[in-house]
């Protein structure tokens, strides 16, 4: 039987975010942002355990106490140049370890999604775990878009019909999945899915919400916060 792991990415500096705090670490209704996520996937009941990929050099994640989560939180401190190759690491090293098996299932999960909620979460698993290559989250897109030049000029709009944002998790079984990231090092690769399409299958696209989108700019962080809130306070 294939078992259920989540994988957490938690290894870039988030520049955008204009901080010095790497992003996962900042403060979102009094904890740092990724814990929002790690709780979500630790509660999940299909999930066997959850491994949270660190750069090597970070010291913040060792100051907060994340004994609630005992055992089934594993940290892996093997993070690289990219997403990618954090991922790839850690899948390695999680299979060196002996911590998984080739035909488990890997929920990747941004650190810097804290509004994904166990419904998602359940609807991602629920339609997938039979399938044979695997998918994602995802919205269908819902304004008009504009393609530019150089000057910020319109060039045309395009088309939206059958085009998606992609979102996480994207859950693929560890092997398909690690031959997707090794065979993708040359091209430019900013999910998990994109290696996967590289190799020629077609994921599949699981509705998901827009609550779960991922925090980039400094206003996300509030709009993340009184989302967080007022799920709190029902
Ligand atoms: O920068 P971006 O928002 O696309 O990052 C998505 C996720 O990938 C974040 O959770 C970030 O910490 C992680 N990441 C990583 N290793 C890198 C770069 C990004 O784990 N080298």
């Amino acid at each position: 039987m294939s078992n259920f792991f989540a994988l957490i990415p938690a290894a870039g500096s988030g520049a955008r975010m204009g901080n010095a705090l790497p992003k996962q670490y900042l403060s979102l209704n009094n904890r740092p942002m990724i814990y929002h996520a790690i709780n979500t996937l630790c509660q999940n009941q299909f999930i066997a355990g959850v491994f949270v990929v660190l750069a090597p050099s970070d010291s913040e994640w060792f100051k907060y106490d994340w004994s609630e989560f005992s055992e089934k939180l594993i940290v892996l401190s093997c993070g690289g140049l990219t997403r990618a190759d954090s991922v790839l690491n850690s899948l390695t090293a999680a299979k060196q370890k002996k911590l998984v098996d080739t035909d488990d299932w890997i929920l990747v999960h941004d650190a810097a999604r804290p509004c994904l909620t166990s419904i998602q979460l359940d609807k991602l698993i629920n339609e997938l775990s039979a399938d044979d290559v695997g998918g994602l989250l995802a919205v269908p897109v819902a304004d008009t878009l504009k393609r530019s030049n150089i000057e910020n000029r319109v060039t045309h709009t395009e088309s939206r019909e059958n085009l998606w944002q992609a979102q996480t998790p994207q859950m693929f079984r560890y092997d398909l999945l690690t031959q997707a990231l090794r065979s993708a090092t040359s091209i430019n690769v900013t999910d998990d899915a994109s290696a996967v399409e590289a190799l020629g299958f077609h994921p599949k696209l699981v509705p998901g919400d827009a609550y779960n989108f991922k925090v980039t700019y400094p206003q996300d962080l509030a709009l993340a916060e009184l989302i967080l809130q007022k799920r709190n306070n029902s």
